[in-house]
């Protein structure tokens, strides 16, 4: 038995999987689910919409050309708060959805300890104890559940005004609203980096949902050990030694 979180979230995966598909082919295993791929495409439209039609908003005179496709300034104004609010939403139903592996553990601790190694690429190998998602993925996902409490505080400060809520409140607002914009939008830089060109294969995990075995034993050695029973080390070298015999 399951906690009511968790069997929604399998309630709304089954749901999903009957309207989509899941392919994955040999050689490689099931990653994102229909539901999760369409969450976090929901996610990703949400975040956009609402982050042109605010840029129009923080910075009209820089970016006048972006108003018009929300119809002008006005509407822009008018609807980037219904943005921001389907963005929260759909992230809350995200969170609910990775709760479970975005769990912080004493590994993760240990791999944000070694994040200079990492960048620098003197650490060739992901630790063998990094799971479904890594540290670096984790802070990333705390920082937007951050977020999302601060746009929703001050997006209804703001969107209610100084009459409701006082010139003061309304002020720190717009500061921390632009703020929390701004740190969330280079986050989502590198994400968009490491998710295409970054780390080659990790896309398709999001369009059919599969990825291959050799980016599972690359990228979450304990989560390809977790779902295939076999060592990550040893599948790799066996498929170094299977490509580097002749073809018969
Ligand atoms: C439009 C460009 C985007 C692309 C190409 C993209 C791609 C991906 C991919 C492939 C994954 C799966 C990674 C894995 O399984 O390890 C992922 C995960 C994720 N995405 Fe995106 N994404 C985009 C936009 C966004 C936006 C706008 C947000 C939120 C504001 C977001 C939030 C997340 C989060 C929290 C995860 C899970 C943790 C992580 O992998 O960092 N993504 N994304």
């Amino acid at each position: 038995m399951g906690t009511a979180v968790e069997r929604f979230d399998e309630k709304a995966h089954q749901a999903f999987d009957r309207l989509g598909q899941n392919r994955v082919y040999e050689g490689e295993l099931l990653r994102h689910r229909v539901y999760t791929r369409f969450l976090h495409w929901m996610v990703a439209l949400f975040f956009f919409l609402a982050l042109f039609s605010g840029f129009g908003i923080y910075l009209p005179w820089l970016f006048r050309w972006v108003t018009p496709i929300f119809g002008g300034g006005p509407l822009s104004r008018a609807l980037h708060p219904w943005f921001g609010l389907g963005f929260v939403a759909f992230f809350v139903l995200q969170m609910l959805n990775w709760i479970k592996p975005m769990r912080w553990t004493a590994a993760d601790t240990r791999w944000l300890r070694n994040l200079r190694n990492v960048v620098s690429g003197a650490e060739k190998l992901e630790p063998p104890e990094t799971g479904f998602f890594n540290a670096g993925q984790k802070v990333q996902f705390w920082e937007i559940v951050a977020g999302c409490v601060v746009y929703l505080i001050t997006g209804i400060i703001l969107w209610a005004g100084a009459g409701t809520f006082g010139r003061m409140s309304v002020a720190v607002s717009y500061v921390l609203h632009d703020i929390s914009a701004l740190m969330m939008l280079g986050g989502i830089f590198i994400h968009i980096y490491l998710s295409t060109i970054g780390e080659p294969g990790t896309f398709h995990s999001m369009t059919r949902g599969a990825v291959s075995e050799a980016w599972a034993w690359t990228f979450h050695p304990a989560w390809y050990k977790q779902v295939t029973g076999r060592d990550p080390y040893q599948a790799c070298e066996e498929a170094r030694r299977r490509m580097s015999q002749p073809h018969s």
